[in-house]
């Protein structure tokens, strides 16, 4: 297992992404929707930057098996409170080929939040087959899988503190 972004660089970039959300948000309530289970260490970092009121959801989808992208966008558990009129905030691990987000974007959209953004801890953008604005990304990295900082392998080594890769 290979170091691609350290502790001490994770920490140091998700505190600039809080102050930039400090700074479009000011003084707004804001929802927080992570994507399960993978942005659960970024939402909690984030999140405990913020000084706004926030509101934690949840929602878990599937388009990925093994280290392939199926395409296929299902919602496996979905959100337990109201976004309409909501400033939201789509938190997510990684954006690869941008399926899953453009699929949410759409599904949450038709819920008539007031504002909907993303913020993504990682982004691959030479893997993207679908456009997609991300109004906060932490990292752009190069076509490599990645582990941890909420990252899987077959469902194993999300508990790593910081990102590695598997050659
Ligand atoms: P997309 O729909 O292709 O953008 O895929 C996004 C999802 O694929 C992420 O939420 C991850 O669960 C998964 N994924 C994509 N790349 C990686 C990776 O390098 N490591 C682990 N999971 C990944
Ligand atoms: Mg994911």
């Amino acid at each position: 297992m290979d170091i691609l972004i350290n502790e001490v660089r994770l920490q140091k970039r998700i505190n600039e992404l809080a102050k930039m959300i400090e700074k479009d948000y000011q003084g707004k309530e804001i929802v927080l929707i992570g994507i399960l289970k993978g942005s659960v260490p970024f939402l909690w970092e984030l999140s405990k930057r913020l000084k706004n009121d926030v509101i934690m959801e949840f929602m878990e989808v599937s388009s990925y098996e093994g280290t392939e992208s199926t395409g296929v966008v299902t919602i496996k558990k979905d959100l337990s409170g109201n976004i309409e009129g909501k400033d939201v905030i789509i938190v997510e691990d990684i954006i690869d080929t941008g399926r899953t987000l453009t699929y949410l974007k759409q599904n949450l959209l038709e819920r008539k939040p007031n504002s909907l953004k993303i913020a993504t801890l990682l982004s691959k953008p030479s893997r993207r087959v679908l456009e997609l604005d991300v109004d906060y990304i932490g990292f752009q990295i190069e076509d490599k899988f990645v582990v941890g900082f909420g990252l899987d392998y077959n469902q194993k080594l999300r508990n790593l503190p910081y990102i590695g890769y598997i050659e």
